[in-house]
């Protein structure tokens, strides 16, 4: 990473304020209603995969660096099996599409791996987290507390088979 114009490092108590800032400029206030939030809604973020990344460029006024995304994963539950809902992913606009999102997604799941987290889901464009190996659900199989398009409904099997079989309701796990 030593080329690359910024960092990824563990989320500190201290980044909740401007990673609610980011979450405001891309999600607007429209978030507070999406499905996905709702499974969120009320429930710690899973401890050790909230990531953010951190500009290394000083800004006109050389001043500091600055926090340009953030990931976060809620803890979900699904025919009682726990797993993960991919979310908050959230990138600074002036900095999309340089590695940022990508980077973030592949530090978190690989450390979801280490973690012995055995599955992730997700609602959003599959074209993009199929590069971190994200697939569709089969319609119907498994249903939110809100509709979804069923073609941006992802899974992704941190552990080979994980997943086998299992249908239902997903839920927020506390
Ligand atoms: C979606 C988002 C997280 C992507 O982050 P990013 O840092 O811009 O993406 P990356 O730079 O890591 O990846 C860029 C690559 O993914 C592709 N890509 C980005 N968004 C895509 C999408 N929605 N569908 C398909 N491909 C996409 C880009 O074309 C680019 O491809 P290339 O490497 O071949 O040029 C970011 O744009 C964002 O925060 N958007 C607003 C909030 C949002 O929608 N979050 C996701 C829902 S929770």
């Amino acid at each position: 990473m030593a080329d690359t114009p910024f960092s990824l490092e563990t989320e500190r108590s201290e980044d909740a304020a401007a990673i609610e800032m980011l979450h405001e400029t891309a999600f607007g206030p429209g978030r507070y209603a999406r499905a996905a939030f709702r499974l969120r809604e009320g429930v710690d973020a899973v401890d050790g995969l909230s990531f953010a990344a951190w500009t290394h460029e000083r800004g006109p006024e050389g001043g500091e660096r600055r926090l340009i995304g953030s990931i976060r994963f809620a803890p979900v539950e699904l025919a009682g099996q726990r797993g993960l809902m991919l979310g908050p992913l959230v990138v600074d606009p002036e900095w999309k599409g340089r590695g940022v999102g990508l980077g973030l997604m592949r530090l978190a799941l690989a450390r979801a791996r280490e973690l012995g987290h055995r599955w992730a889901i997700l609602v959003g464009d599959a074209p993009y987290y199929a590069r971190v190996g994200f697939v569709r659900v089969e319609p119907g199989r498994i249903r939110l507390p809100a509709p979804v398009d069923p073609a941006r409904l992802l899974v992704l099997e941190l552990e080979p088979g994980a997943l086998d079989g299992a249908a239902g309701v997903l839920a927020p796990a506390h």
